[in-house]
């Protein structure tokens, strides 16, 4: 969508406010489905009526304000809240302030420029009748100009609180340059390495996902006595995004409503408990409707069973894409389906501001429903006036760099390590750097670095360049022209740089280029001739350590061989070079967990831990036909769930993770299986022990499985997860208090049961974990356990009273 189509349906909007003319002078109306015509009113207030009361000038409680000002407003101003707009120009051009002068546009995105928004918003604030300011709206995914890691490294992490801070480090800097309200975090699930977009999800999994999107939220908004002190968070995509078909962006998705209810929608629902604002809709088309229109999810699941009460906006031109979608007829018809649906601001599309207001005046849209949007709308907006103004910083600072540092250190994970890491300083006296992601300060930066700047990033050259001077020599060669190249000539060199050599430490991986919206790939292996560099680098016989910055989940089986070492480090963001090379070194010890199941072929897609099993479940020692010297398959594996040519399991699984110690876990408590009254809370401890020679964290993972119920579940569902850091040698017991909704499920109509039987514990440092007990829940005592299993239940009982219960 043009920003020019935007601007001139806006213009429209403005052409009637000004010549206070009825809205017949707007876009051309579409057949209605209602055709009842309403007499259409006066546009904008005679002189006659008294002055209106401006926005700054109202007093009393926020919703006094708020009734006031929609009391005085006319509709087409009421429609001009509902609008967002992207300002191309370099400055305010005449055409936009005029349009946010008239009271046109509610939402202006940061067009890169402070300038822009200062003059927009003093134009709002001052020129336009009611005085009502703008939204400053911008994509604030992974840090402003101090660049944290991409949201899926973050959430390798497993730390609500570093992600909180990264929030923190982000909103001071946004806020600094006028920005009021972010579009993160992006809770999408997502079991698809293929889509671009994995990039900036938290992963995999609903609750780590809820938890890590909880905590930015925290760090965005920062609310102090229920007001935000920060900027405003918007959860995307409502919902279902991260399904998209084949892992290729905006496609259709084909989601069972068991999966809508327990495994999309919690993540949303613990965002907007975290005190989310606002949600974004998803682009694609869910089981039939699109995202932007999908009245049972928005009208239905999110504003009533949820009671949210912010405002929902449209993603970017996706109302009038419902046209292209075969859903709405044309522009005017997808305005009415979106507004009707739910949908309260539309961003950059010509939908609202060309014919809303006419659909109100000819009936077919409520005005309460615009009102009630727009009261939405100025809730955000007299909240955030009362923040305090914040003085903008040079950044990144020290201080924001450490945060920055830090997220990079937690955010690596260590996939393999022969014993070649960390690396023995004192026994250096050459190094070679090899790789494209060696020496790329923009790509290293990821998908969504809007605002950060090459130019404040630390590459993992310059990082082992300065940490080695005077140590030991470094040499450097790219190896490739980039990540994608098909170019073999500068391998050569490279095995140069390798040969003689104590180490050989390759930067490999992704472009940001390649993830990231609408960065799909087909082939989720090492891009270009990466593999082929790796290859010929370790054929000289020089130790290889290979680092690898990308924005998805790489198949690289093939390529482990070749690497002594392997650590995944996502795209770090500014600090990649100091945070890892910390890690190289053994300044910190690894800690990071993969978020995502890594699968050893695209072919595996959809692969996911937390699957429910087939009839027919692979048994142990499973092998490929294909590459076996077979005729045939063992009978044991015949008639099974497999590929005849890749392995049934994951490269790596979720949760997993390496370190420079060890860990064990014993004592799990309760030892033997434990009988809990049905709606209690249960207590399972275990103790965790650093056995190894340094310090080092680990994150624990306790898994349930609910054994046997009405529905199909995952054979393990995660539900609690705890960072705790051990110096060597030392134990710590761990209780984790388990409630009764974490033994629930939703079933298809969304209701939330707790069903009596048996559930398996499993606790460890990866969804692998393996130390297990069990916990049968008894019936509720007015129950009679009657299921064919001999487990399941007479009856269901809802465990959230609340929105849960109601979905
Ligand atoms: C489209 C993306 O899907 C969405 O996530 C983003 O916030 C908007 N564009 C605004 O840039």
């Amino acid at each position: 969508m043009s920003y020019a189509s935007v601007l001139n349906a806006t213009a429209s909007l403005l052409a009637c406010l000004a010549a206070a003319l009825p809205v017949s002078c707007l876009a051309q109306a579409t057949g209605p489905t209602q055709p009842k015509m309403t007499t259409p009113a006066a546009a904008a207030p005679s002189a006659s009526e008294p002055a209106a009361l401006r926005f700054d000038l109202i007093a009393g409680s926020l919703d006094h304000r708020i009734s006031r000002l929609v009391d005085q407003m006319t509709l087409e101003e009421k429609v001009g809240q509902l609008v967002q707009v992207y300002p191309s120009d370099t400055e305010l051009s005449e055409e936009t302030a005029a349009l946010v002068r008239a009271g046109a546009i509610g939402s202006l995105f940061y067009p890169g420029k402070r300038e822009v928004v200062d003059d927009a918003q003093r134009i709002a604030k001052e020129e336009s009748r009611l005085g009502i300011p703008l939204l400053i709206a911008r994509d604030v995914i992974h840090g402003f100009r101090t660049v944290m890691p991409i949201p899926i490294g973050q959430a390798a992490t497993w730390n609500p609180e570093l992600v909180e801070q990264g929030a923190v480090v982000a909103t001071e800097e946004a806020i600094a340059e006028g920005i009021d309200w972010t579009f993160a975090p992006m809770i999408d699930i997502s079991r698809d390495g293929r889509w671009g977009r994995i990039a900036e999800t938290l992963g995999e999994d609903p609750l780590l996902a809820g938890e890590l999107a909880a905590a930015m939220v925290r760090g965005f908004q920062q609310e102090e006595n229920g007001r935000i002190r920060g900027m405003v968070a918007c959860g995307k995509h409502f919902v279902g995004y991260g399904f998209s078909e084949g892992g290729r962006d905006y496609n259709r998705v084909s989601v069972s409503q068991i999966d809508v209810h327990n495994t999309l929608l919690p993540p949303f629902e613990r965002a907007l408990e975290a005190g989310c604002r606002t949600v974004m809709t998803t682009f694609s088309e869910v089981n039939g409707l699109p995202g932007t229109a999908h009245a049972p999810l928005l009208n239905g699941v999110l504003k009533s069973d949820w009671r949210f009460g912010g405002v929902v906006v449209s993603d970017w031109a996706s109302v009038t894409e419902m046209v292209a979608h075969g859903f709405a007829r044309d522009d005017a018809h997808a305005a009415e389906l979106a507004v009707r649906a739910g949908v309260d601001m539309d961003m950059c599309s010509p939908a609202y501001s060309g014919h809303l207001v006419r659909h109100v005046r000819e009936g077919r849209v409520a005005e309460e429903r615009v009102d009630d949007a727009v009261r939405r709308v100025l809730k955000l907006k007299a909240e955030l006036a009362e923040r305090e103004t914040r003085a903008k910083e040079w950044a990144p600072t020290a201080a924001s760099r450490e945060v920055a540092r830090e997220a990079v250190r937690q955010s690596v994970v260590l996939l393999k390590n022969d014993g070649v890491l960390p690396l023995a300083e004192k026994k250096l006296s050459r190094v070679a750097v090899i790789g494209p992601m060696a020496d790329a300060p923009k790509q290293q930066l990821g998908c969504w670095a809007l605002d950060g700047r090459p130019d404040d990033s630390v590459t993992p050259l310059a990082a082992l360049t300065e940490r080695l001077e005077g140590k030991a020599e470094v040499v450097y060669a790219k190896g490739a022209k980039n990540s994608f190249a098909a170019d073999r000539s500068r391998i050569e060199q490279a095995v140069d740089a390798a040969k003689g050599a104590d180490v050989a430490v390759l930067f490999l991986g992704e472009d940001a280029v390649l993830s990231g919206e609408a960065r799909c790939r087909a082939a989720i292996d090492l891009p270009g001739v990466q593999s082929e560099l790796l290859a010929a680098v370790a054929e000289t016989g020089t130790p290889t350590v290979v680092v690898l910055l990308a924005g998805r989940p790489l198949a690289i089986g093939p390529d482990l061989p070749s690497a002594e070492a392997v650590m995944f480090a996502w795209h770090p963001g500014t600090m990649a070079g100091d945070g890892i090379a910390d890690l190289l070194f053994g300044d910190a010890n690894p800690s990071g967990k993969l978020p995502v199941t890594f699968p050893k072929d695209a072919g595996q897609i959809p692969i996911y831990y937390n699957h429910p099993n087939t009839g027919r479940p692979m048994p142990e020692g499973f092998r490929p036909l294909v590459g076996s010297g077979l005729d045939d398959l063992p009978p044991e594996f015949q008639y099974r769930s497999h590929y005849l040519d890749v392995p049934a399991t994951p490269l790596f699984p979720f949760g997993f993770g390496l370190s420079y110690t060890s860990f064990t876990y014993s004592d799990l408590s309760p030892s033997e299986q434990l009988t809990a009254p049905y709606g209690e809370s249960v207590s399972v401890s275990v103790t965790v022990a650093n056995t190894g020679a340094k310090a080092g964290a680990e994150v624990v993972q306790l898994y349930l499985r609910d054994r046997t119920s009405s529905i199909v579940r995952p054979v393990r569902e995660l539900k609690r997860f705890r960072r705790v850091e051990l110096e060597p040698g030392e134990a710590k017991r761990l209780e984790f208090e388990l409630a009764p909704e974490d033994f629930a499920y939703y079933d298809a109509a969304g209701r939330s049961i707790i069903e009596p039987g048996l559930f398996d514990v499993m606790v460890g440092g990866s969804s692998l974990a393996d130390l297990a007990t069990a916990i049968e829940i008894q019936p509720p005592p007015t129950q009679v356990a009657t299921g064919a299993a001999g487990e399941a239940p007479a009856a269901t009982t809802s465990a959230k009273p609340t929105a849960s219960s109601s979905r």
